[in-house]
């Protein structure tokens, strides 16, 4: 199949590096011209793993094709997958005017039946409005097309991003038109064969399918970081409570890490844009309110630690930094918890010494030069003379460590992990002063 993909960012770059290596004819179309013109010379403007070799194969192959032309793009394509950008509005609400911008181009170019897919995770209604932007276009141009809407939100997760486009649990297709039926069938068919994954729905109840899978993941970390936080005040290890409520299957093994909170380019907006929509129609979600109040408080956790192990004066401390991605195998910053911290502690008047295994060129790009910040080669580096170690991202570089070594390299003996990812009895007998989340004697 001919396939058009709106938006090279994670989402469009996957779908359209996926749906290429299995065979269809796909056309990546960002108005951003410096990354397609990086993406022409084969360089990925984002770290997920996996992504360069497969789109490196599949513009070899002839099957995998970068424009900034809209009229080329729309033309190109039966299937108009839009996953372009929905950031939070001042309000909260996700910020439509990227999809409709699509939807409006769609409509000043279409000459032939199209399938327009909204991949982007937006509110309730949006398929409608797509549908009124392109036919507004297509009427200004005294043209009558054919065309149809549908929903088909995507779950992908950063870091695992090609793993779960192909071999996600389910694919979800928010239509009434057997027709899209169809062609979605087809588009999805090489990634349909173990079972059949395709769920087809209505489509404002595709809409809010995706909404509900991320609240209902970010309720469950802020759950969890709400018994983190009673556990450090009970004198309770809240790993040890993990496992006991983990190990029933009601409740599983999956998100319920306590931790420095979520942060990410889905959760925080995403939840948000669901407290919006709630509001708007008339429902007061308070249990959404309080899975945000929960997290945005968690996000201060480590911070709060710090000043109490320094007697509530940090300036003119060097804090050790490991991690600025807002989680492993994504260079990924949007609201990460590390940027919460950094901008306290530099208002505080202390320095940041970071290191990250991915996000150094984006942490550069966010905060550009200052004397505050510096980014150094290696997690040795990022502990060498400060005053203390605070972690964000459990990389896996970061868990194996000689504590004695790590004792050497402080200033004061003293680490806050805001990941759990170190034994606290083995950190404490290198005579190091340990403050992880919700293990007991945790500073509050
Ligand atoms: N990142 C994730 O893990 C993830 C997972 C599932 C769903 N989503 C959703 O998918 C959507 C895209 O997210 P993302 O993380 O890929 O965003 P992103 O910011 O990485 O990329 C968006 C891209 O769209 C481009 N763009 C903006 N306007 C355009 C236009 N008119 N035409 C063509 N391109 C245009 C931008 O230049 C950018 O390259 C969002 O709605 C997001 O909520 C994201």
């Amino acid at each position: 199949m001919n396939v058009t993909v709106f938006g090279t960012g994670y989402v469009g770059l996957v779908t359209g590096a996926c749906l290429a290596d299995v065979g269809h004819d796909v056309m990546c179309m960002d108005i951003d011209a410096d990354k397609i013109a990086g993406l022409g010379r084969g360089e990925i403007p984002i770290y997920e793993p996996g992504l360069e070799a497969m789109v490196k194969q599949n513009v070899a192959a002839g099957r995998l094709h970068f424009t900034t032309d809209a009229a080329k793009a729309v033309a190109f394509g039966r299937l108009q997958f839009i996953a372009v950008g929905t950031p939070p509005d001042e309000d909260g609400s996700a910020d439509l005017q990227y999809v409709l911008a699509v939807a409006k181009s769609i409509g000043e170019h279409m000459d032939d039946y199209k399938v327009i897919i909204n991949k982007s995770t937006v509110p309730v209604g949006t398929a409608d409005k797509v549908r009124v932007d392109v036919r507004n276009a297509l009427e200004a141009r005294g043209q009558q097309v054919d065309f149809d809407v549908c929903s088909n939100p995507e779950f992908l997760k950063e870091g695992a991003a090609i793993e779960d486009f192909t071999q996600g649990a389910r694919i979800v297709v928010g239509t009434d038109s057997e027709r899209v039926k169809a062609l979605m069938r087809e588009c999805y068919a090489p990634y349909n064969r173990l079972r059949d994954k395709l769920m087809f729905m209505d489509i404002r109840a595709a809409e809010l399918t995706k909404y509900a899978a991320n609240a209902m993941l970010a309720t469950k970390i802020s759950f969890m970081n709400e018994i983190a936080n009673l556990a450090e005040r009970l004198g309770a290890d809240v790993e040890q409570v993990r496992h006991g409520i983990g190990s029933d299957p009601r409740i599983g093994y999956q998100f319920i890490y306590p931790g420095c909170g979520y942060g990410g380019s889905c959760f925080p907006k995403d939840v948000q844009a669901l407290m919006r929509t709630a509001s708007q129609a008339g429902y007061e979600p308070a249990l959404l309110n309080a899975v945000e109040t929960v997290n945005r408080r968690q996000k201060q956790t480590l911070f709060t630690k710090l000043m109490q192990a320094f007697d509530g004066d940090l300036s003119g401390k060097t804090i050790g930094l490991w991690g600025l991605a807002f989680k492993p195998d994504t260079d990924d910053m949007r609201d990460a918890p590390s940027r919460v911290l950094m901008e306290a502690l530099w208002d505080a008047g202390a320095k940041v010494q970071a290191y990250d295994p991915q996000a150094m060129r984006e942490c550069r790009r966010i905060y550009g030069d200052r004397d505050d910040l510096i980014l150094v080669a290696d997690r040795i580096q990022a502990v060498k003379g400060a005053d203390a170690l605070a972690i964000c991202t459990e990389w896996k570089d970061f868990r194996a460590v000689d504590f004695d070594w790590l004792k050497q390299q402080l200033a004061s003996p003293v680490i806050v992990d805001g990941r759990n990812v170190f034994d606290p009895v083995r950190v404490k007998e290198a005579g190091l002063l340990y403050y992880a989340v919700g293990r007991g004697d945790s500073l509050q």
